[in-house]
């Protein structure tokens, strides 16, 4: 469904990202592992085009989107949960989520109902500012955001970061009922281990900006743990 090819990007004079092969099957949860700074986000940022490739392809379903811009890509199926969650503070949360609705394939008007089950307690707070809301509160919001155009291809980045305990255990919910549906696919950047482990499906794990290990469940054992993601 997804497939990065051979990929560098970086910023300014500086590479990041080297020779970076990855894909990504409809319905898989793949896990993007590795140490602060190695290009996790970089690569979530390449394949949504927010930054552009310098080598190498991303194709989605068959098409090339390697030149493509951002509101393309989104438009194709991708939806993305950028790190930080970048919720417009000034807006509402109800025209934050409506704003998850320009990247639909179809005009559509109103919010689609998956989008929001999902998140019970977002409507009682659709009229509060984005920029009001708990980190949690903000990255629920986040959530029901890129669901609005009800992607295929779900891009999480650390979605647990600064996140409580509570809420960490709705989102790991969310993301096992998306992954139960069966209709789309998750790439998921994460620290926490125990979380990735009890949602992945598929593990990759850089290092210094390449590739440098890719394997399911049962080969990510204790060595491999320690060699490529112990500080
Ligand atoms: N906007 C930027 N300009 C220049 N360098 C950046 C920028 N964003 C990230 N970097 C650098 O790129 C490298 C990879 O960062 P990042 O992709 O954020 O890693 P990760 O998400 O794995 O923590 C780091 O060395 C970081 O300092
Ligand atoms: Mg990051």
């Amino acid at each position: 469904m997804l497939a990065v090819q051979q990929l560098e990007a970086g910023y300014g004079e500086s590479v990041i990202l080297r020779q970076v092969t990855l894909q990504v099957r409809p319905g898989q949860v793949v896990c993007l592992l590795g140490r602060n700074g190695v290009g996790k986000t970089t690569l979530m940022k390449s394949i949504m085009g927010v930054l552009k490739a310098r080598k190498g392809t991303v194709t989605y379903k068959g098409a090339d989107l390697t030149k493509r811009a951002p509101g393309e890509r989104a438009k194709k199926g991708i939806g993305y949960v950028p790190q930080g969650r970048e919720i417009f503070p000034q807006l509402t949360v109800f025209e934050n989520v409506l704003l998850g609705l320009e990247a639909c394939k179809e005009k559509k008007r109103a919010i689609p109902e998956s989008a929001i089950a999902k998140f019970p307690v977002l409507p009682s707070m659709y009229d509060r500012r984005g920029g009001d809301l708990s980190g949690g509160q903000q990255q629920q919001l986040a959530f029901a955001r890129a669901l609005a155009s009800e992607p295929e291809l779900l891009l999480l980045d650390e979605p647990c970061e600064g996140i409580q305990p509570s809420i960490v255990d709705d989102i790991r919910d969310v993301i096992r009922s998306i992954k139960a549906g069966g209709e789309t696919a998750i790439l998921l950047a994460e620290q926490s281990l125990e979380f990735v482990k009890s949602v992945g499906d598929y593990f990759y794990i850089l290092e210094k900006g390449s590739i440098a290990w890719e394997g399911g469940l049962s080969d990510l054992n204790d060595e491999v743990i320690r060699h490529y993601l112990t500080v």
